[in-house]
């Protein structure tokens, strides 16, 4: 009995009687616009699911920035009442730009310790370090000894003595920086931010990043934030 051998199929739609086919058509104008559909779609779940993934996997990937420690005096060279400026290097290698000025005042129970408030960590130093950037918008603030406030100049933002917002637009309180003690001196390390109950998140927020409420879920630390201590 002879073998029957399959017809091999035309690549052409007409040759395959595939109703409303064209001459020379080789995929059917429904299979095409199938095909173009799942591309972009394809392209939109991506566009949304790649920056979230790298995201969420960012801090394992890429190295982060080393932590620096930038000794700033002893504990009793600074007041429990009041704080002194100084300078510390937040980022290496690029000159000025690199620094920035914090406040710093010695621990007092009376305002660190009060019911409600976090405990420091014991590996802290006996200091209390904020940041001078606004909450706001990142302007430059100032304290201001003879009101006990830090005023931002630039939209009337007002902070407490801890830190606190008591008044304008900034979302949360100043952030603070880690501290410890090596041969007696105080080190300022990386900084960090704190919500409006002083609770410390393990690495900075950007300005205008509320930390309450919703607002923590929302605003997840950035990859490149310096690993903390
Ligand atoms: S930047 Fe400080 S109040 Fe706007």
């Amino acid at each position: 009995m002879p073998e029957s051998r399959k017809e091999p199929k035309s690549k052409y739609t007409a040759d395959r009687n595939i109703p409303g086919a064209f001459e020379g058509e080789t995929v059917t104008r429904r299979r095409f616009m199938t095909l173009t559909t799942h591309a972009a779609g394809g392209i939109a779940t991506a566009a949304v699911l790649l920056p979230a993934l790298g995201f969420a996997a960012g801090s394992a990937l890429f190295d982060r920035a080393p932590v620096l420690w930038t000794p700033v005096g002893k504990p009793e060279d600074f007041p429990d009442d009041n704080y002194l400026p100084r300078v510390v290097t937040l980022t290496q290698g690029i000159g000025e730009v690199g620094k920035a000025t914090v406040y710093v005042r010695r621990f007092n129970p009376e305002f660190d310790a009060q019911e409600g408030m976090p405990a420091p960590p014991e590996t802290d130093a006996p200091v209390i370090v904020l940041s001078s950037r606004c909450m706001h918008l990142g302007c430059p603030i100032r304290w201001t000894a003879a009101a006990e406030r830090f005023i931002c100049p630039c939209h009337g933002g007002v902070y407490g003595f801890n830190g606190e917002v008591v008044g304008g637009p900034p979302v949360r309180p100043l952030d603070r920086f880690y501290t410890r003690l090596r041969n007696g001196q105080v080190e300022v390390g990386p900084r960090y931010s704190v919500n409006s109950e002083f609770r410390r998140f393990p690495s900075y927020r950007d300005p205008g990043q509320p930390l309450d409420g919703i607002g923590q879920y929302l605003y997840p630390g950035r990859f490149s934030t310096p690993k903390n201590p």
